[in-house]
């Protein structure tokens, strides 16, 4: 996969270039193309914003550098310009990203876009409800959650299949050793072999968690009748 990545700080974005990340740079697993769309400017001062029609405080980054930029990548694939106003990323568009074989984003720094910029992208993405300086940070973070996935990235260290939000539910506790660290033991069942028995009680303790901090991770689900009498269970642990 070719990611381009229209910005002003391209030097941001070293963490995507470390890791397991950078490791996939390094295999040719997927390429990143950084753009300064400041190289894009024509005049002398380099401006990339000016002040807003209509009056207003701030600045309002034009439409021309940014065209500019997109038009000397010789294809872009879908573009993508983070925004506080988008729709939240999640890990299901992660997985449709995955599949592409480009992806544009456009970053902006400070202040907003000239509604026309908008215009040129196919997607407004957000990565929750606050606000950041910059596209940048939400930008490495919805290409870290993206590149992930593609196979051969995360080798053998995961698999993207068991984890949380994959399949709907919260991820189990997990332990390692020692068995007991100040008193505080691991559950019997993880160490009693019995591989039916621990799936029943990582599929129990997924739900558990879900229920109990992301509730709304359930509406609408289609609840097996194991899961139903489960969480009859959790709710009758709870009570
Ligand atoms: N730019 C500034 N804040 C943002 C956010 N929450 N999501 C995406 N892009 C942003």
């Amino acid at each position: 996969m070719k990611i381009n990545v229209l910005t002003l700080f391209p030097d941001m974005f070293t963490p995507l270039q470390t890791s397991m990340l950078g490791r996939g740079l390094e295999d040719k697993k997927w390429n990143l193309n950084l753009v300064n769309f400041r190289d894009f400017t024509t005049d002398v001062h380099h401006h990339v914003d000016d002040t807003p029609y209509g009056g207003g405080a701030g600045m309002v980054l034009q439409i021309m550098p940014i065209k500019k930029a997109l038009n000397s990548l010789s294809s872009t694939g879908k573009i993508i310009i983070t925004a506080p106003q988008g729709k939240t990323f999640n890990e299901k568009m992660a997985q449709e990203w995955a599949k592409e074989d480009e992806l544009t984003f456009i970053c902006g720094h400070y202040e907003g876009f000239d509604q026309r910029v908008y215009d040129l992208a196919d997607e407004t993405v957000s990565i929750g409800d606050y606000v950041l300086t910059g596209g940048e940070l939400p930008t490495m973070s919805m290409i870290d959650a993206t590149v992930r996935l593609i196979p051969g990235i995360l080798g053998n260290a995961a698999s993207p299949v068991e984890e949380s939000f994959s399949h709907g539910l919260l991820e189990y506790p997990q332990y390692t050793r020692p068995a007991d660290y100040e008193g505080q033991k691991v559950p019997d069942v993880l160490m009693s072999g019995n591989h039916q028995k621990i799936d029943e009680w990582r599929h129990y303790q997924a739900l558990k968690a879900t229920y109990l901090h992301r509730p709304d991770m359930l509406e609408g689900r289609k609840f097996t009748s194991e899961e139903k009498k489960m969480l009859a269970q959790i709710k009758a642990e709870l009570d």
